[in-house]
This record gives C-alpha cells, sequence and structure tokens, in this order.
C-alpha cells in the first residue's frame, strides 16, 4: 500500500494510472476504521481496479458544539486495516495540507440539510460537500463509494456531483447488518442488554412499511408513511422516536405526494445510545404489475 501526505504527490500518482486506463475507486472517511468502511473498500475493489482510500478528520463539519480534537484516531491501526484490505493508495493529508491555500468561497447547500440529522447539525453538510468536493478534484475518482447507512450524506454528494457537473460515479453502498437486521454502528454497544433485543425492531417498522409501500405505492402519503413506522415505534416499552421522515431521494425535499425513489429514514434515542437507520424504497409500479393489473380488469 503506498501512502501520501501531499496533494500534488497523490494527484500525479493517480493520474499516471489513469493515463495507462485504469479505472479509480475511492473511500473517503475520517478514519477509526470499521466493519463499514472495508465494506467500501470490497465493493471499491470489485467494481474498479485500483482503491484509493482517504483518512482525513474534517474541521469544517464539526460544529462549535460538536469537539473535533476529541473525534477518535488511531492512524496506525487504520493503516494495517487498510492494508489488509487491499487498499492501493492512501492518502492522509494534515489540516495545513488539505486547507493550505485559505479558502475564498463556499459550498452553501440550499436543499436536503434542514431535514433529518442535518436539521439539528447546521452547517454540517457544508463541510461535508467541500471536503468532498476537494477530495474529487485530488484524486479523481471513477467512482466513489459512500455507506447507505449515512443516506443523507450520500444524497448530498449526489446533489452536489449534479450540481457540479464532477465527472463522477456516487456509489450508494447498502448498510451492513447483524444477524437480526440492527444496522452495524459503534453506538450499539452503549445498549443495555434490554435495549439491543429491542433494536431489531427499528429495520423491522422500516423493512413492513417498505413492503407494503411497494405493494401498493397508490395508498401512501408521506404523512401515511411517517405514521405506520411512528405506530409500530410507539410499541417499544424503551426509548424515545427523535425523527422519522420519508423523502423523495436524493432531494430531499418535503413533499406531501410521493413518488419514485423515496428515502424512509428514522432516529431513535434509547438512554445512551441514538441509533439512525433508513431504507430506499421505489414507489414506482412495475412495468408487469400494470399488466397483471389491467388484464385483471379486462376479464372482471
Ligand atoms: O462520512 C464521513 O466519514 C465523512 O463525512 C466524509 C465523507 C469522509 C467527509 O469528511
Amino acid at each position: 500500500m503506498n501512502i501520501y501526505q501531499l496533494k500534488n504527490d497523490i494527484r500525479i500518482q493517480i493520474r499516471k494510472h489513469k493515463e495507462e486506463g485504469k479505472t479509480i475507486g475511492f473511500v473517503a472517511t475520517m478514519g477509526y476504521l470499521h466493519e463499514g468502511h472495508l465494506t467500501l473498500v470490497q465493493e471499491a475493489k470489485r467494481q474498479c481496479d485500483l482503491v484509493v482510500m482517504s483518512i482525513f478528520v474534517n474541521p469544517l463539519q464539526f460544529g462549535p458544539s460538536e469537539d473535533f480534537d476529541r473525534y477518535p484516531r488511531d492512524i496506525k491501526r487504520d493503516r494495517q486495516l487498510a492494508e489488509e484490505a487491499g487498499v492501493d493508495y492512501l492518502f492522509l493529508p494534515t489540516v495545513d495540507e488539505m486547507y493550505k491555500e485559505k479558502p475564498t468561497m463556499a459550498i452553501h447547500i440550499t436543499q436536503g440539510t434542514d431535514v433529518l440529522c442535518g436539521a439539528s447539525r447546521p452547517g454540517h453538510f457544508n463541510g461535508v460537500a467541500m471536503v468532498v468536493m476537494k477530495l474529487f478534484q485530488i484524486i479523481q475518482p471513477d467512482k466513489a463509494f459512500f455507506g447507505l447507512k449515512d443516506a443523507q450524506q450520500v444524497a448530498v454528494i449526489e446533489n452536489m456531483v449534479t450540481t457540479f457537473e464532477v465527472p463522477v460515479e456516487v456509489m450508494g453502498v447498502d448498510t451492513v447488518r447483524e444477524k437480526d437486521g440492527l444496522a452495524k454502528s459503534s453506538r450499539n454497544v452503549y445498549l443495555t442488554k434490554q435495549e439491543r433485543v429491542l433494536a431489531p425492531k427499528l429495520y423491522e417498522a422500516l423493512s413492513a412499511v417498505k413492503k407494503k409501500v411497494e405493494q401498493e405505492p397508490e395508498s401512501y402519503s408521506r404523512d401515511e408513511i411517517v405514521k405506520v413506522v411512528k405506530n409500530k415505534l410507539e410499541e417499544l416499552p424503551l426509548g424515545d422516536i427523535d425523527y422519522v421522515e420519508a423523502l423523495p431521494y436524493p432531494s430531499l425535499e418535503i413533499n406531501e405526494q410521493l413518488s419514485g425513489k423515496i428515502l424512509i429514514a428514522l432516529a431513535y434515542k434509547f438512554a445512551k445510545a441514538r441509533l439512525i437507520d433508513n431504507v430506499i424504497v421505489s414507489m414506482e409500479r412495475r412495468e408487469n404489475e400494470h399488466v397483471t393489473h389491467n388484464d385483471e380488469s379486462k376479464t372482471s
């Protein structure tokens, strides 16, 4: 595994590979790697000739009350995990290197960040977009892989790439789950025994509504979807709903009448762990379902 700290050095190296016709897959991280990151690497390796990973704790995406300095870091362990996972290039810039030229402008996202987790983190996604845009310019990947556990982040990056015509394909990779369906998260260790037994119910609620909406998309508005999920969650004897939302994906623009691809997302607070989860659902009726329906109506 090759390790670079300077923007220009890695840029030159990657450009050489692109000239040889190699495809570049990119996994952007803030380090402290876990199974989710390693799944992204696996997917990138499956789809691309070379995999570049960045580890950079981006100060721009931390709010004043979120402690940038206390974000967990373990570069030695990360280097080993990245190497074992088969990363070809590891980019490890310092904050000074990344923001060497003081930014003279910023990315101001105008849609999709005042909902879901973005509502309680003003400015967070502007900071994410800024660093991801810079990383895309430095690495120039063909495909960039992000976990759908944070579907709002993937949506924001997809919208950024569309808005600025960035020639990168954004690949949302499915959430890694425990056997019982609970989304893997470093926060799961904070669950009590009883909470851990209940936690898979979050994904069960999402999966149940996904099935219903896919079967009968015309019967569900945003309000109804939210109500079905909330009713299920309210049956849980512990914890509180933070939010449940259903939004068009990737625009995330609030709309009562939903169609096409939608994101159904929730955040749920147990005593010491706030868990998030989501599903992406297609509200498009499939062609053959129309045919069957029409045929039935003809004979009845
Ligand atoms: O998801 C993350 O770890 C970060 O938000 C990202 C995409 C690496 C940007 O700093």
